[in-house]
């Protein structure tokens, strides 16, 4: 069994990368676990707590479950034709002390998503994404993408994948995603 971690970056209720990740985690083929995080209790990144408190206890569980899992998944929103700054501070919580960088991300298999109500599918938020990949050492999934536009039709009311596409394309990616991290 391989165990994929997602985290949606947005804590919003009614999140459609939350109803995403929640709709990729039951669309994962035999063998393959996802497992739902979330960055909520992740407060803003300050120095000063980090000297005084150390890493907040929503990050370093984060951490450990990252670090335990095989893969990563990022479920993303786009924000002013880039990422959403309070889901890249939830990273970098993640990425503190920078020692431990190699144990959390080093060589980790991570792929990216995301929903958006717009048309761009969050492809410039992923494509933001990419940078951070790079320089966490991580061995980014470019086999298939997962943009999903227009994400007020295609989930109903209750946040479920109600569009048979889009569907189709989530388990198409998720099972590529899982033969990566674990061929
Ligand atoms: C947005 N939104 C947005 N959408 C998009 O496709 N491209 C963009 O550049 C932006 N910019 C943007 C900026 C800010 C500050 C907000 C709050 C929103 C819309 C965004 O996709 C929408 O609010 C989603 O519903 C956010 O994701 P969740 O919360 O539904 O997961």
């Amino acid at each position: 069994m391989s165990v994929v971690v997602g985290i949606a970056g947005s804590v919003r209720s009614g999140s459609f990368n939350v109803s995403l990740l929640r709709a990729i985690a039951e669309l994962a083929p035999d063998g393959c676990r996802v497992e739902i995080a979330s960055i909520a209790g992740i407060p803003l990144y300050d120095g000063d707590l980090e000297a005084s408190h150390g890493i907040p206890p929503a990050a370093a569980a984060l951490k450990d479950r990252i670090a335990a899992a095989d893969g990563l998944l990022l479920v993303t929103p786009e924000y002013n034709n880039s990422l959403p700054g309070t889901f890249k501070n939830a990273i970098d919580w993640l990425t503190r002390p920078s020692a431990d960088i190699p144990r959390v991300f080093g060589g980790r298999a991570v792929a990216l998503a995301g929903a958006t109500p717009g048309p761009g599918g969050t492809r410039l938020s992923q494509t933001a994404w990419l940078a951070v990949l790079r320089v966490l050492g991580t061995r980014p999934f470019f086999g298939r993408g997962l943009y999903v536009s227009d994400a007020a039709k295609v989930f109903d009311a209750a946040g479920r994948l109600t569009d048979e596409r889009v569907r189709d394309q989530a388990q198409k990616f998720i099972a590529g995603f899982a033969a990566f991290v674990k061929p």
